[in-house]
């Protein structure tokens, strides 16, 4: 059996969790889950039927009646609502308005929490989120915080989505990041934090390669 069997990466929006945390699994051959995927879905499905953001025992049901899937296939994590692949729309302004407004609703978060654990299951998995190292593998063989300045996220963010989004500024995109950072922090439920045992890496500067060089080298140091 090898040592270090689930990963949780954690930290602020854009702070590089996914694509440090796809190319970490890839070069361990371990599974690899976003659960910030399952949170968008889950808003989107909150707009499809328009339910009320005010109302957390609507949004709770909603989450419970859909069927929300993630399937890693080689050109990246496919999301299917019901069954409809809505992966396409899920990094949509509309969506990204709402995800942090639904994902403070605990009993949306029972439901999702309940699938990662069940898909963790088998072990050997990178999972990445906001919550991962605190509460949903709270004993999580190897924990990471990734942290990065508002403004160096902000400048990446923009980089991903200029192609679709040309126009957006940086100095916007930032100020909706550091919104939705700021109601991950501050929910009563499963707020965005370090875990106490997490290793923080500070990003800013820092290629995709490096930073995953510095997470193998805490899994190494395990084995
Ligand atoms: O990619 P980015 O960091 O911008 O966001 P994401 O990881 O796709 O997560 C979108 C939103 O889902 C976050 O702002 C949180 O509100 C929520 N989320 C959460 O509450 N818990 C998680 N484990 C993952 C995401």
């Amino acid at each position: 059996m090898p040592k270090v069997s689930t990963i949780a990466i954690d930290g602020p929006a854009a702070s590089g969790k996914t694509v440090v945390g796809r190319n970490l699994a890839q070069k361990l051959g371990f599974q690899f889950l976003d659960t910030g995927l399952m949170y968008r879905a889950a808003a989107l499905a909150t707009l499809q039927q328009s339910t009320s953001l005010s109302d957390d025992a609507a949004l709770a049901n909603l989450v419970s009646e859909v069927s929300i899937t993630v399937t890693d296939t080689p050109n990246g994590m496919r999301v299917h609502l019901n069954d409809e692949d809505v992966t396409d729309s899920l990094h949509n302004s509309e969506v990204e308005a709402i995800v942090s407004r639904v994902a403070a609703v605990t009993g949306v978060r029972t439901v999702l929490v309940e699938k990662q654990r069940e898909m963790a299951e088998p072990g050997s998995i990178v999972m990445v989120g906001r919550d991962i190292g605190t509460v949903v593998l709270a004993d999580a063989d190897i924990k990471v915080f990734l942290e990065a300045s508002a403004e160096e996220r902000a400048r990446r963010r923009q980089a991903e989505r200029s192609q679709s989004d040309a126009k957006t500024s940086v100095a916007s995109v930032q100020e909706k990041l550091e919104a939705r950072d700021l109601q991950d922090k501050q929910r009563t439920e499963s707020p965005l934090k370090p875990a106490d045992d997490a290793h923080i890496l500070v990003t800013d500067g820092l290629s995709i390669d490096q930073v995953v060089t510095e997470i193998v080298k805490f899994v190494t140091a395990r084995e």
